[in-house]
C-alpha cells in the first residue's frame, strides 16, 4: 500500500493489482493492473475520487488511515463498474456524512449494482461544480467510454483531469507517472483496443470538449498518470481518426492444416506487395494483441474450416469480438475450407454487420488448397493491394 502525492493536497490512493491475468472473465492482462484512486483535500472540505476493486478494499482502507483522512464531504464517482465503485458500499460506511457524486445514470446503476441508498447521492449535471474552498471540482459528461454513465472530474486550479478509464491502460507499475510514452504505448493501445474502440466517434466528441480545458496532468483509473497530456493525446487522435494503415490482420484457426497453408499463402501474397499482416492463430492468441491489431488494419480477414456446417466455434468467437470492437477496418474476407458442405462464409459475414467495411470476395475450398485456390489467394491480395491504394493507405516499398 502506498499513499503518493501528485500535487500538493492532491493523492494517489489506490491500489496496484500486480497479480491479475483476466478481466470481464474474458479480457487477459498480461502485465495485471491499478485501480487507481485518489483524494483531494481543499482548504474546506475533502474529496474522494472513486474508489477500487473490492479485492483491494483493504489496501484502500489503509491508505484512507496513512493519509490521516478522517472525515470525507464528497465521494464521487465517476464510473460505476466495480474495479472503481466495488468499494464504495464500505466508504459510503466508513464516512456516513459523504455526499455520493455521480451522474445520473450513475445513480440508477449504484443503486442497482451496489445497493447504495439514491438519498445518499448528489447528481450533478455537465458543467456543475462543487467547491471544496481552494479547490474546484468540475463534472464533465463523457457518456460510453464505454458505460452510459461516465463522467469525468477536472479540478480546475490545479489542471488535473480524473479521466476515469480514458487514457487508462492495465500496467501494475510502481511508476506513478509515465516517464517515456513508448513504455505506456503498447498497454495503452491494447487497453484502447479492448475497451473503447467500440466507442471510437463518441471519444472523438469527448476528445473535442477537453480541448477546451488547460490540462496539465491526466490521472486515469488505471495505469500511470500523464504529464504532459500532449502524448497520451496525440496517440487517442490517432486511434480515433479515420485513417486506417496499409496493414492485414489475418485471424484464423486450422483443425488439419488446409487453412492454414490458404493463411500462409495469402500472407506471402500479401508480403511481396509490401503489406503488412499480422497473423492470429486463434489456438495461441492473446485476445488484447488482436484488439491492438485491429486499431489501425485496414483490412481484416478472417479464416476458418467448417466444422459440421459452420465456422470453428473459435472462428465464430474471434468474429462475435471482432464485430463487437468494432474496428475501423475498411475491408473484409473471409476464407477456408470445407469438408463437404456448409455455409460458413454466410454465417460469418453476418457475424459481422457492425463493421462498416467492404466484404471481398471469399476463397472458399474444398479439401486441401488446389492450384486454383492457391491462384484466387493471390487474386484476393491483388484485390486488398487494389483497395488500398485507392483509399490512399498503400504505399509502394514501405510495407
Ligand atoms: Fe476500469 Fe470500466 O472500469
Amino acid at each position: 500500500m502506498a499513499v503518493r502525492e501528485i500535487l500538493p493536497d492532491i493523492y494517489w490512493i489506490g491500489a496496484i493489482d500486480w497479480d491479475r491475468r483476466i478481466f470481464d472473465a474474458l479480457i487477459p492482462l498480461p502485465e495485471g493492473t491499478s485501480y487507481n484512486a485518489y483524494l483531494v483535500s481543499g482548504s474546506e472540505k475533502t474529496a474522494l475520487i472513486d474508489t477500487v476493486d473490492p479485492t483491494k478494499e483493504f489496501e484502500y482502507v489503509c491508505n484512507l488511515v496513512k493519509a490521516g483522512v478522517e472525515s470525507v464531504d464528497y465521494i464521487v464517482v465517476n464510473h460505476a463498474e466495480q474495479d472503481h465503485s466495488g468499494s464504495l458500499p464500505m466508504a459510503a460506511e466508513l464516512f456516513p456524512r459523504a455526499q455520493i457524486v455521480v451522474s445520473e445514470k450513475c445513480r440508477d446503476l449504484v443503486e442497482s449494482l451496489l445497493e447504495i441508498p439514491p438519498e445518499r447521492c448528489l447528481v450533478v449535471k455537465d458543467g456543475d461544480t462543487i467547491s471544496l474552498g481552494n479547490k474546484t471540482l468540475e463534472f464533465i459528461m463523457a457518456p460510453w467510454v464505454h458505460w452510459p454513465e461516465t463522467m469525468l472530474t477536472y479540478l480546475q486550479e490545479d489542471r488535473v483531469l480524473f479521466s476515469c478509464d480514458l487514457f487508462g491502460s492495465h500496467l501494475a507499475t510502481s511508476s506513478l507517472f509515465v516517464d517515456d510514452m513508448r513504455d505506456i504505448y503498447h498497454p495503452a493501445k491494447r487497453y484502447y483496443g479492448e475497451i473503447m474502440m467500440p466507442f471510437r466517434s463518441n471519444i472523438r466528441e469527448h476528445l473535442a470538449r477537453l480541448s477546451a480545458y488547460d490540462i496539465g496532468i491526466i490521472a486515469p483509473s488505471h495505469g500511470p498518470l500523464h504529464r504532459p497530456p500532449g502524448p497520451i493525446l496525440a496517440a487517442y487522435r490517432d486511434w480515433i481518426s479515420d485513417e486506417v494503415r496499409n496493414e492485414v490482420v489475418i485471424i484464423y484457426v486450422s483443425m488439419h492444416g488446409s487453412t492454414e497453408k490458404m493463411v500462409n499463402h495469402l500472407a506471402g501474397a500479401l508480403m511481396e506487395q509490401n503489406v503488412t499482416v499480422r497473423i492470429f492463430n486463434l489456438q495461441v492468441s492473446d485476445l488484447g494483441e488482436i484488439a491492438m491489431a485491429l486499431v489501425d488494419a485496414a483490412t481484416v480477414v478472417i479464416a476458418t474450416p467448417t466444422m459440421i456446417f459452420g465456422p470453428h466455434p473459435l472462428a465464430v468467437n474471434a468474429a462475435y469480438i471482432t464485430n463487437l470492437l468494432r474496428p475501423k477496418t475498411k475491408f473484409a474476407a473471409v476464407i477456408g475450407s470445407f469438408g463437404w458442405g456448409g455455409n460458413t462464409v454466410e454465417i460469418l459475414k453476418g457475424m459481422l454487420s457492425r463493421l462498416n467495411a467492404e466484404m471481398l470476395d471469399p476463397v472458399y475450398v474444398k479439401g486441401a488448397p488446389d492450384s486454383a485456390c492457391l491462384r484466387n489467394l493471390e487474386t484476393l491480395a491483388d484485390r486488398i493491394v487494389e483497395k488500398h491504394r485507392e483509399n490512399g493507405v498503400f504505399t509502394p516499398g514501405a510495407g
